[in-house]
Protein backbone atom coordinates (compact mmCIF):
# COMPACT_ATOMS: atom_id res chain seq x y z
CA UNK A 1 0.00 0.00 0.00
CA UNK A 2 1.28 3.29 -0.74
CA UNK A 3 0.58 6.48 2.19
CA UNK A 4 -0.41 8.34 -0.96
CA UNK A 5 -3.20 5.69 -2.07
CA UNK A 6 -6.90 6.58 -2.07
CA UNK A 7 -9.58 4.17 -3.19
CA UNK A 8 -13.18 5.29 -4.59
CA UNK A 9 -15.55 3.00 -4.34
CA UNK A 10 -18.44 3.76 -7.55
CA UNK A 11 -17.36 6.72 -9.75
CA UNK A 12 -17.91 10.45 -8.78
CA UNK A 13 -17.87 13.77 -9.98
CA UNK A 14 -14.43 14.61 -11.70
CA UNK A 15 -14.31 17.46 -9.07
CA UNK A 16 -13.41 15.54 -5.87
CA UNK A 17 -10.98 13.48 -7.98
CA UNK A 18 -9.05 16.00 -9.00
CA UNK A 19 -9.23 17.51 -5.20
CA UNK A 20 -7.28 14.22 -4.54
CA UNK A 21 -4.65 14.15 -7.38
CA UNK A 22 -4.00 17.49 -6.88
CA UNK A 23 -3.10 16.94 -3.46
CA UNK A 24 -0.50 14.56 -4.89
CA UNK A 25 -2.50 11.45 -4.09
CA UNK A 26 -2.97 8.36 -6.17
CA UNK A 27 -6.66 7.97 -6.88
CA UNK A 28 -8.26 4.53 -7.77
CA UNK A 29 -11.72 4.00 -8.81
CA UNK A 30 -14.17 1.21 -8.60
CA UNK A 31 -14.57 2.31 -12.71
CA UNK A 32 -18.13 -0.18 -13.04
CA UNK A 33 -21.82 1.38 -12.72
CA UNK A 34 -22.84 -1.02 -10.09
CA UNK A 35 -21.09 -1.19 -5.87
CA UNK A 36 -18.36 -3.05 -5.06
CA UNK A 37 -18.81 -6.68 -4.82
CA UNK A 38 -17.98 -7.81 -1.12
CA UNK A 39 -14.60 -9.80 -2.30
CA UNK A 40 -13.46 -6.67 -4.17
CA UNK A 41 -14.18 -4.74 -1.57
CA UNK A 42 -12.33 -6.50 1.26
CA UNK A 43 -9.80 -6.83 -1.43
CA UNK A 44 -9.03 -3.25 -1.91
CA UNK A 45 -9.81 -2.12 1.63
CA UNK A 46 -6.28 -3.10 3.17
CA UNK A 47 -4.34 -1.37 0.02
CA UNK A 48 -4.88 2.44 0.82
CA UNK A 49 -4.78 5.11 2.87
CA UNK A 50 -8.48 6.16 2.86
CA UNK A 51 -11.28 5.09 0.93
CA UNK A 52 -14.48 7.07 0.00
CA UNK A 53 -17.56 5.45 0.23
CA UNK A 54 -21.01 5.41 -0.61
CA UNK A 55 -24.54 4.56 0.97
CA UNK A 56 -24.63 1.38 -0.78
CA UNK A 57 -20.99 0.21 0.75
CA UNK A 58 -21.45 -1.72 3.63
CA UNK A 59 -18.55 -0.49 6.09
CA UNK A 60 -19.02 -3.20 9.04
CA UNK A 61 -16.24 -4.69 11.42
CA UNK A 62 -15.07 -7.07 8.76
CA UNK A 63 -14.65 -4.57 6.51
CA UNK A 64 -13.22 -1.85 8.70
CA UNK A 65 -10.42 -4.59 9.97
CA UNK A 66 -9.26 -5.62 6.78
CA UNK A 67 -9.05 -1.92 5.75
CA UNK A 68 -6.80 -1.24 9.12
CA UNK A 69 -4.35 -0.04 10.20
CA UNK A 70 -2.95 1.06 7.20
CA UNK A 71 -6.60 3.20 5.98
CA UNK A 72 -7.00 6.15 7.92
CA UNK A 73 -10.42 7.24 6.89
CA UNK A 74 -13.66 6.59 5.75
CA UNK A 75 -14.63 9.58 3.69
CA UNK A 76 -18.74 8.99 2.89
CA UNK A 77 -20.26 10.79 0.07
CA UNK A 78 -23.70 10.90 2.24
CA UNK A 79 -24.64 12.72 4.99
CA UNK A 80 -26.53 9.04 6.58
CA UNK A 81 -23.80 6.79 8.06
CA UNK A 82 -25.70 3.69 8.83
CA UNK A 83 -23.98 1.97 6.56
CA UNK A 84 -21.15 2.26 8.96
CA UNK A 85 -20.07 0.26 12.24
CA UNK A 86 -18.82 3.42 14.00
CA UNK A 87 -17.99 1.77 17.07
CA UNK A 88 -15.65 -0.71 15.29
CA UNK A 89 -14.14 2.25 13.47
CA UNK A 90 -13.42 4.08 16.96
CA UNK A 91 -11.83 0.95 18.11
CA UNK A 92 -9.77 0.68 14.84
CA UNK A 93 -8.25 3.68 14.52
CA UNK A 94 -10.04 4.85 11.20
CA UNK A 95 -11.60 8.36 11.48
CA UNK A 96 -15.07 8.42 9.83
CA UNK A 97 -16.64 11.23 7.75
CA UNK A 98 -20.04 12.60 5.98
CA UNK A 99 -21.65 15.34 4.43
CA UNK A 100 -23.73 17.11 5.78
CA UNK A 101 -25.85 20.68 4.61
CA UNK A 102 -25.08 20.23 1.18
CA UNK A 103 -27.47 18.01 0.29
CA UNK A 104 -30.19 19.10 2.57
CA UNK A 105 -32.06 21.94 -0.31
CA UNK A 106 -31.90 19.11 -2.98
CA UNK A 107 -33.57 16.45 -0.84
CA UNK A 108 -35.71 18.42 0.12
CA UNK A 109 -36.92 19.73 -3.18
CA UNK A 110 -37.08 16.22 -4.04
CA UNK A 111 -39.14 15.11 -1.28
CA UNK A 112 -41.45 17.67 -2.66
CA UNK A 113 -41.26 16.15 -5.94
CA UNK A 114 -42.18 12.49 -4.62
CA UNK A 115 -44.85 14.19 -2.50
CA UNK A 116 -46.58 16.05 -5.58
CA UNK A 117 -46.03 13.24 -7.82
CA UNK A 118 -47.69 10.80 -5.03
CA UNK A 119 -50.82 12.90 -4.54
CA UNK A 120 -51.04 13.91 -8.34
CA UNK A 121 -50.70 10.50 -9.51
CA UNK A 122 -47.50 11.61 -12.03
CA UNK A 123 -46.09 8.06 -12.19
CA UNK A 124 -49.34 6.41 -13.54
CA UNK A 125 -50.72 9.18 -15.70
CA UNK A 126 -47.59 9.10 -17.21
CA UNK A 127 -47.24 5.85 -17.75
CA UNK A 128 -51.10 6.10 -19.55
CA UNK A 129 -49.32 8.76 -22.08
CA UNK A 130 -46.25 7.01 -22.75
CA UNK A 131 -48.21 3.31 -23.09
CA UNK A 132 -50.72 5.39 -25.96
CA UNK A 133 -53.44 4.91 -23.61
CA UNK A 134 -54.71 7.73 -23.08
CA UNK A 135 -57.98 8.91 -25.00
CA UNK A 136 -58.46 12.38 -24.71
CA UNK A 137 -59.30 15.24 -21.44
CA UNK A 138 -61.62 13.18 -18.67
CA UNK A 139 -63.32 14.78 -15.98
CA UNK A 140 -62.84 11.34 -13.62
CA UNK A 141 -59.32 10.98 -15.00
CA UNK A 142 -56.54 10.65 -12.60
CA UNK A 143 -58.03 12.47 -9.46
CA UNK A 144 -55.66 13.03 -7.10
CA UNK A 145 -55.31 14.31 -3.69
CA UNK A 146 -55.01 18.35 -2.64
CA UNK A 147 -52.24 19.27 -1.33
CA UNK A 148 -52.57 23.30 -0.65
CA UNK A 149 -54.04 23.95 2.68
CA UNK A 150 -53.80 20.15 4.17
CA UNK A 151 -51.51 18.81 6.64
CA UNK A 152 -48.03 17.84 6.55
CA UNK A 153 -46.66 15.82 9.37
CA UNK A 154 -42.79 15.76 9.68
CA UNK A 155 -41.07 12.71 11.37
CA UNK A 156 -37.33 14.28 12.38
CA UNK A 157 -36.90 17.74 12.22
CA UNK A 158 -33.65 18.27 11.59
CA UNK A 159 -32.02 20.03 8.90
CA UNK A 160 -33.96 18.43 5.31
CA UNK A 161 -37.04 18.27 7.78
CA UNK A 162 -36.73 21.89 8.54
CA UNK A 163 -36.32 22.73 4.20
CA UNK A 164 -39.26 20.53 3.63
CA UNK A 165 -41.18 22.68 6.08
CA UNK A 166 -40.27 25.76 4.89
CA UNK A 167 -41.46 24.70 1.08
CA UNK A 168 -44.54 24.06 3.00
CA UNK A 169 -45.35 27.27 3.53
CA UNK A 170 -46.18 27.93 -0.63
CA UNK A 171 -48.53 25.53 -0.34
CA UNK A 172 -50.13 26.78 2.93
CA UNK A 173 -49.98 23.88 4.44
CA UNK A 174 -50.22 23.37 8.15
CA UNK A 175 -47.28 21.40 9.65
CA UNK A 176 -46.74 19.20 12.60
CA UNK A 177 -43.53 18.21 13.33
CA UNK A 178 -42.45 15.39 15.80
CA UNK A 179 -38.68 15.44 17.50
CA UNK A 180 -37.06 14.45 20.74
CA UNK A 181 -36.88 18.36 21.71
CA UNK A 182 -38.80 21.97 20.56
CA UNK A 183 -36.68 22.59 17.53
CA UNK A 184 -36.32 26.66 17.18
CA UNK A 185 -35.66 26.50 13.16
CA UNK A 186 -39.16 24.31 12.59
CA UNK A 187 -41.27 26.38 14.68
CA UNK A 188 -40.03 29.62 13.06
CA UNK A 189 -41.89 28.60 10.06
CA UNK A 190 -45.06 28.01 11.72
CA UNK A 191 -44.52 24.22 12.34
CA UNK A 192 -46.07 23.06 15.72
CA UNK A 193 -44.09 19.93 17.83
CA UNK A 194 -46.52 16.95 18.38
CA UNK A 195 -46.45 13.83 19.80
CA UNK A 196 -45.92 10.75 16.86
CA UNK A 197 -49.22 9.32 17.36
CA UNK A 198 -51.23 12.91 16.87
CA UNK A 199 -48.84 13.84 13.72
CA UNK A 200 -49.99 10.47 12.20
CA UNK A 201 -53.24 10.61 13.82
CA UNK A 202 -54.05 14.15 12.31
CA UNK A 203 -51.65 14.63 9.05
CA UNK A 204 -52.50 14.08 5.60
CA UNK A 205 -49.02 14.21 4.18
CA UNK A 206 -46.34 12.37 6.33
CA UNK A 207 -42.79 12.61 5.49
CA UNK A 208 -39.97 10.70 7.21
CA UNK A 209 -36.66 12.73 7.91
CA UNK A 210 -34.86 10.77 10.68
CA UNK A 211 -31.79 9.02 10.63
CA UNK A 212 -31.30 4.98 10.81
CA UNK A 213 -30.62 3.87 14.15
CA UNK A 214 -32.02 1.38 16.53
CA UNK A 215 -34.48 3.73 17.78
CA UNK A 216 -35.85 4.75 14.89
CA UNK A 217 -35.74 1.06 12.94
CA UNK A 218 -38.93 0.36 11.61
CA UNK A 219 -40.35 3.65 13.25
CA UNK A 220 -43.30 3.60 10.80
CA UNK A 221 -44.70 -0.08 11.65
CA UNK A 222 -48.28 -2.18 11.53
CA UNK A 223 -48.92 0.11 14.57
CA UNK A 224 -48.10 3.68 12.65
CA UNK A 225 -49.39 2.79 9.61
CA UNK A 226 -53.04 1.86 11.51
CA UNK A 227 -52.93 5.35 13.41
CA UNK A 228 -52.95 7.18 9.92
CA UNK A 229 -55.96 8.33 7.64
CA UNK A 230 -56.80 6.07 5.09
CA UNK A 231 -56.55 9.04 3.14
CA UNK A 232 -52.66 9.69 3.87
CA UNK A 233 -49.90 9.52 1.89
CA UNK A 234 -46.86 8.38 3.21
CA UNK A 235 -43.38 9.96 1.93
CA UNK A 236 -39.71 8.52 2.68
CA UNK A 237 -36.65 10.05 2.04
CA UNK A 238 -34.16 9.15 4.17
CA UNK A 239 -33.66 5.11 4.74
CA UNK A 240 -35.37 2.33 3.59
CA UNK A 241 -35.47 0.43 6.99
CA UNK A 242 -37.20 3.14 8.97
CA UNK A 243 -40.24 1.72 7.59
CA UNK A 244 -41.71 -2.24 8.21
CA UNK A 245 -41.85 -2.43 4.49
CA UNK A 246 -44.26 -5.46 4.50
CA UNK A 247 -46.23 -3.60 7.23
CA UNK A 248 -46.49 -1.09 4.06
CA UNK A 249 -47.55 -3.40 1.66
CA UNK A 250 -50.03 -4.80 3.58
CA UNK A 251 -51.65 -1.55 4.64
CA UNK A 252 -50.91 0.11 0.98
CA UNK A 253 -53.05 -2.86 -0.50
CA UNK A 254 -56.42 -3.17 2.50
CA UNK A 255 -56.24 0.70 1.59
CA UNK A 256 -55.49 1.87 5.49
CA UNK A 257 -52.98 4.25 3.83
CA UNK A 258 -53.86 5.69 0.46
CA UNK A 259 -50.51 5.99 -1.12
CA UNK A 260 -46.53 6.20 -0.61
CA UNK A 261 -43.34 7.91 -2.43
CA UNK A 262 -40.19 5.86 -2.21
CA UNK A 263 -37.01 6.90 -2.60
CA UNK A 264 -35.51 4.45 -0.24
CA UNK A 265 -36.07 0.53 0.66
CA UNK A 266 -35.11 -1.83 3.02
CA UNK A 267 -32.76 -3.70 1.25
CA UNK A 268 -31.79 -1.75 -2.16
CA UNK A 269 -31.89 -2.38 -4.82
CA UNK A 270 -34.48 -4.51 -4.23
CA UNK A 271 -38.07 -3.96 -4.55
CA UNK A 272 -40.75 -6.11 -3.85
CA UNK A 273 -42.84 -6.96 -6.55
CA UNK A 274 -46.03 -6.17 -4.45
CA UNK A 275 -44.64 -2.48 -4.40
CA UNK A 276 -43.63 -2.02 -8.28
CA UNK A 277 -46.84 -4.05 -8.81
CA UNK A 278 -48.94 -0.66 -6.91
CA UNK A 279 -50.18 1.92 -9.11
CA UNK A 280 -50.73 4.35 -5.82
CA UNK A 281 -47.28 4.19 -5.30
CA UNK A 282 -44.64 6.13 -6.50
CA UNK A 283 -41.28 4.41 -6.50
CA UNK A 284 -37.69 6.36 -6.94
CA UNK A 285 -34.20 4.84 -7.08
CA UNK A 286 -32.34 6.63 -3.73
CA UNK A 287 -32.11 9.62 -5.69
CA UNK A 288 -32.41 12.64 -2.95
CA UNK A 289 -29.51 14.46 -3.54
CA UNK A 290 -28.81 13.46 -7.22
CA UNK A 291 -28.20 17.17 -8.53
CA UNK A 292 -24.87 17.94 -10.92
CA UNK A 293 -24.56 20.57 -8.08
CA UNK A 294 -25.15 18.68 -5.01
CA UNK A 295 -22.82 15.43 -5.69
CA UNK A 296 -20.46 17.57 -6.95
CA UNK A 297 -20.23 18.81 -3.38
CA UNK A 298 -20.43 16.09 -1.78
CA UNK A 299 -18.10 14.43 -3.48
CA UNK A 300 -15.50 17.57 -2.80
CA UNK A 301 -16.72 17.44 0.96
CA UNK A 302 -15.17 13.66 0.99
CA UNK A 303 -11.83 14.43 -0.46
CA UNK A 304 -11.52 17.49 1.60
CA UNK A 305 -12.02 15.26 5.15
CA UNK A 306 -9.56 12.44 3.40
CA UNK A 307 -6.87 14.95 2.51
CA UNK A 308 -7.09 16.75 5.80
CA UNK A 309 -6.77 13.39 7.77
CA UNK A 310 -4.01 12.18 5.48
CA UNK A 311 -2.16 15.53 6.11
CA UNK A 312 -2.66 14.52 10.00
CA UNK A 313 -5.11 17.44 10.24
CA UNK A 314 -8.55 17.57 11.76
CA UNK A 315 -11.20 15.94 9.82
CA UNK A 316 -13.64 18.76 8.66
CA UNK A 317 -17.12 16.71 8.79
CA UNK A 318 -16.12 13.68 11.66
CA UNK A 319 -18.86 11.35 12.38
CA UNK A 320 -19.28 10.46 16.06
CA UNK A 321 -20.69 6.98 17.31
C1 LIG B 1 -27.29 10.45 2.15
O1 LIG B 1 -26.55 11.41 1.96
O2 LIG B 1 -27.36 9.88 3.23
C2 LIG B 1 -28.12 10.02 1.00
O3 LIG B 1 -28.96 8.99 1.27
C3 LIG B 1 -27.25 9.71 -0.20
O4 LIG B 1 -27.30 10.82 -1.00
Amino acid sequence: MSPKSVYITRLIPESGVALLTGAGFAVKMNPLARPMRRAEFLEEAGRHAAMICQVSDTIDRDLLQAAAPNCKIVALCAVGFDNVDLAAARELGVVVTNTPDVLTEATADLTWALLLATARRLGEAERCVRAGAWRGWGMLDFLGADVHGRTLGIVGAGRIGTAVARRARGFDMSVLYCARDAKGPIEALGATKAPLGELLRKSDFISLHVPLTPHTHHLIDERALGEMKSTAILINTSRGAVVDQVALIDSLRRGRIAGAGLDVYDKEPVIPQALLDMENVVLLPHIGSATSATRAKMAEIAAANAIAVLHGQQPLNPVQP
